[in-house]
Order: C-alpha cells, then structure tokens, then sequence
C-alpha cells in the first residue's frame, strides 16, 4: 500500500515543567487504514518516549484513548489518519475538552467519575419487598428495552462531557454521561431509586441545564441516543414533581 509523510501536530504540556503549553510537531509515515494511536505509539516510541496519553484495547472497548482529533473529540484507536489531515497535511492531537491537564494528552477524570456515581448508577432494590429467590427478569416491549440496551453500551470515554457546551460553561452541570447513565436505571422497571437519584436529577445542575445541543449525541462513538434519554429523564422528574429534590 502507499506510504505517506504527514505531521502530527500534538498539544504538550508537563504542569510541573512547562511555563505555558506548547505544540510539538513529528513526521510519520503512514498506510491508508492507519489510525491515529498507532502514529502517537510510533512517535512515541521512535520520537520520543516522554509523551503522554492513554491507551488500552486498541479496538474502541475501553475508551481510553478519546482525545480532540482535527477540532472534534473522538476515539484515537477508530479514526483513521489520512481521514483527518488538515491542508497542511498535519493532524492535530489535543486533549479532551472540560477537564483540566494532567500532562500532554491525559487529562484529569476525577469530576467525570464523581459526577457519574452521584446519580447511583446502580439498580434500588424495592425497599418494602422481601429479596427474589428466582431470577428477576426485566418486562418490557422490546423498543423501551432498546433504549436501556443502548444506554447501557456505554464505554465512559467522555467524549461526551468533552464535546457538552453546557459542561464548558459550568462545571458544576452533571453533564450527559451521567444523565445517560441515571436513565438506564430510571427505565428500568425493576429499579425503585427515582426519589434518591431525584435529589440528583431535578436540580438546576441536573437535567435542567441540559440546552438540548445534541453535541454528545453526535459525538457519541456509541451511536447511544444521549439527548433522547435526557429529554425522558426531564419528563420523569416532571411526574416527581418540580421543587422536590432541589426544584429547578
Ligand atoms: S455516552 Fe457515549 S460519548 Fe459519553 S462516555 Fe459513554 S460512550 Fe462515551
Ligand atoms: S484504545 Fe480502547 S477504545 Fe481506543
């Protein structure tokens, strides 16, 4: 296959070490097919063994290597090199949006995952019922069980946080994987936690701020419908009732 030279065009910065950050730019030579992790694993490990980024599957499973690519947030590891070269041959490598720098690529993904356990991902057993002796299987028509299917894909690469305008104007908004993650477990009907996750949910950093942008829906390299579960969400705390849990 046809070789190629283009530059990759890569955001550094080291806090402890550097005054400002700073672009770093490398050759590589590239195949048609190659995607952008395999040039920052040959940068690194031909170029320069101190850059920074995180990595693991190299299959888009684990989400760890979601950076900003060519302007967007994405997944490295899926998207193809010579699919996002600017005029200028180059790509440019930036890390994820809302969080703040850890070094280079790796970004800090603490207010990410105390966002997430705030909304109690998990499923509330029914207080007032004894525990089940049989499997509990979930009754639902097959289409609201897509919705839970699909919310459930989620591989926490906070691709959507990083492209959320809300969550770049407030850190404080609990931001769409976390919302997307209450849903799953709202449109569950075996799931008894709507007056918990409530105090959570119906609250002006809850659902309330969501502008309804569709960034992380469109971003989402789950293809999981975020915005529409949110908007469910929305009309679920309206039958808990404006005002309880916070009110809006
Ligand atoms: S909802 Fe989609 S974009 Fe957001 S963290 Fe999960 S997989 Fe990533
Ligand atoms: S390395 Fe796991 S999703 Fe890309």
């Amino acid at each position: 296959m046809a070789e190629s030279t283009v530059t990759f065009r890569v955001f550094r910065y080291n806090p402890v070490t550097d005054e400002k950050p700073y672009w770093a730019l490398y050759p590589v030579t590239v195949e048609p097919g190659d995607p952008v992790l395999m040039g920052l694993m040959r940068i690194r490990e031909e170029q320069d063994g101190s850059l920074a980024f995180r990595a693991s599957c190299r299959s888009g499973i684990c989400g760890s290597d979601a950076m900003v690519i060519a302007g967007r947030s994405r997944l490295a590891c899926k998207t193809q090199i010579l699919h996002v070269l600017n005029a200028q041959r180059e790509v440019v490598v930036e890390p994820l949006r809302n969080l703040s720098y850890v070094k280079d690529l790796v970004v800090d993904q603490t207010p990410f995952w105390e966002k997430f356990y705030q909304v109690d991902p998990w499923l509330h057993e029914d207080p007032l019922s004894k525990p089940p002796t049989t499997e509990r299987l979930m009754q639902l028509p097959e289409s609201e069980f897509d919705d839970i299917s699909k919310a459930s894909d989620c591989i926490f690469c906070q691709i959507c946080y990083s492209e959320c305008p809300v969550n770049g104007m407030d850190r404080a908004f609990l931001g769409p994987q976390a919302l997307i993650k209450a849903f799953r477990f709202e449109a569950d009907p075996r799931d008894h936690g709507t007056p918990d996750r409530a105090r959570t949910l119906n609250n002006q950093e809850g659902v309330w701020k969501c502008r309804t942008t569709f960034n992380c829906t469109l971003s989402c390299p789950k293809g999981i419908p975020i915005t529409k579960g949110i908007q469910a969400l929305k009309r679920e705390m309206l039958t808990v009732g404006l005002g309880r849990g916070g009110g809006v």
